[in-house]
């Protein structure tokens, strides 16, 4: 394996995006375009991640701070060439070096193995044919077909701006031409700027051989310019992240309406209705069903499981067999056992519900540990704060609790006990015993009438 040096090109200010946020860090799926960029890096196993950057830096090099770059600054933007000059210093005398660009967020690793592999004692492009190749370099062959030139757009003949074949700007070339080729260029064009695209042509009169790798794979070399891009690229991810989830076996009702802002990873029959949502990790088990409209984030469902319509889940975890839904909302912190059953428009935070027992209607659960076949019911409410701490309630196994009741915690309600409804429940109540607390006298008033309109 020869040596490998990367050198990600990310100094554009992005102006067209209309933003405060530098270019590079703007996402797709969820992750900074630059990000995506490292990550392909990455997978090559280089010697040294070289990040030119300028607009934005210091916003820039703290999103990756965690990352192993070496930070190059370059303060004005003179052309890409005068970019990668900024790295020279940095560049193994011993080993290649690939040119990628950090606003190009599908790069296809595989398309970089080729270039690395040809860049031996070579330069290798990577090329693409553009319909309306307007602004890109175009890629000068020779009658013969070999590359002798790129030509910069606002540089090129009304002959030369009829050529398709444009230069992506990914590229890959030993460093010992690279450095030397470096020096020679010069800013002598239409835009006064230093062209890297200007090596070609150095190469050539050099005598070293250029190769130019066609890719048909428009999308991996699209760099995002605007928001419009931006959205263009988000739906292109979107659906190649849909396709390899069908691929795998996943039943995607509509792969154009599902969203992965992560990863998602998926057992056997696994079934998402339409327009849901995953972020960060998400793992669902064998044969969960997921219906349409869930938002679902960092969370693990077991086998088996169905969300119902409209479910909101962040980071929690979900037991086998359970039903949750619809018009759930899992908070952090959720851990439920095997069989449990959460309904609609029940709120669960930093609470574990164990096995069998079920919360089926318009609740509120926080910091509690439920037993195992607790019967939670509608309208129960654990009051866990009292505007300044958080305390935490314990409903023991085969407990009951009525409608409406309302446990204000710290408290303890004992196994097999049973709340009756409409119960405000202030102490801890025993085991196995019937426990309530609410107005006593229940009145009727005869003869009563309603109030009726002022006229
Ligand atoms: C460049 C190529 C062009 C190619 C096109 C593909 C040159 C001279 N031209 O054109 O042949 O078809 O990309 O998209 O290389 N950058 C810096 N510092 C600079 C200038 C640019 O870091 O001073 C970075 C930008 O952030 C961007 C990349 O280099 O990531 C490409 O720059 P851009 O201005 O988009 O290049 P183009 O002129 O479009
Ligand atoms: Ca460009």
């Amino acid at each position: 394996m020869r040596k490998l040096n990367i050198v990600i090109l990310a100094a554009g200010k992005g102006t067209r995006m209309h933003s405060n946020k530098p270019k590079v860090l703007h996402e797709v799926g969820a992750k900074a375009i630059l990000a995506h960029v490292i990550d392909c890096a990455k997978i090559l196993n280089p010697h040294k991640i070289i990040v030119v950057y300028g607009y934005g830096g210091e916003i820039v090099r703290e999103a990756f701070a965690d990352e192993n770059i070496i930070w190059v600054n370059q303060a004005d933007q003179l052309g890409t060439g005068h970019a990668v000059q900024q790295a020279s210093s940095f560049l193994e005398a011993d080993a290649d070096t690939l040119i990628l660009l950090g606003d190009v967020p599908l790069v296809d690793v595989e398309a970089c193995k080729h270039l690395i592999a040809k860049a031996e004692n070579a330069l290798a492009i990577l090329s693409f044919n553009k319909a309306d190749p307007t602004g890109y370099g175009r890629i000068e062959r020779s009658v013969l077909g070999n590359v002798m030139a790129i030509v910069e757009h606002k540089d090129a003949t009304a002959a030369q701006r009829n050529i398709v074949e444009v230069n992506a700007g990914i590229m890959a070339m030993p460093n010992k031409y690279l450095t030397q080729w470096l020096t020679k260029l010069t800013n002598n064009n239409a835009q006064a700027e230093y062209y890297l695209t200007d090596i070609v042509a150095l190469a050539v009169a050099q005598g070293v051989d250029v190769v130019a790798e066609i890719t048909n794979d428009e999308w991996s070399v699209t760099g995002i310019n605007s928001k419009v891009d931006l959205s263009a690229i988000e739906r292109v991810y979107q659906t190649r992240l849909a396709q390899k989830l069908l691929q795998q076996g996943v039943t995607l009702k509509d792969p154009a309406r599902l969203d992965v802002r992560g990863t998602l990873s998926c057992g056997r029959d696994v079934v998402i209705d339409v327009n849901c949502l995953f972020e960060g990790n998400v793992s669902l088990g064998d044969n969960v069903k997921i219906a349409a409209n869930c938002v679902i984030k960092n969370t693990v469902i077991a086998a088996g499981t169905q969300i119902a319509p409209f479910t909101h889940i962040d980071d929690s975890q979900i037991g086998e067999n359970s039903r949750i839904g619809p018009f759930a909302r899992l908070r952090p912190g959720t851990t439920l056992a095997a069989e449990t059953h959460i309904g609609n428009f029940v709120e669960i935070k930093n609470s574990q519900v164990d096995v069998g027992s079920n919360i089926n209607h318009l609740s509120y659960v926080g910091d509690t540990t439920v037993g195992k076949h607790v019967n939670i019911g509608a309208g129960t409410i654990t009051c866990n704060y009292d505007g300044a701490n958080k305390f935490r309630t314990v409903i023991e196994d085969n407990a009951f609790i009525g409608s409406d009741t309302q446990l204000v915690a710290p408290i303890t309600i004992g196994k097999n006990a049973t709340i009756a409804a409409g119960s405000t429940i202030t102490r801890d109540a025993p085991a196995d015993q019937l426990t309530f607390c609410r107005a006593k006298d229940q009145k009727s008033i005869a003869n009563w009438k309603r109030p009726t309109k002022a006229k």
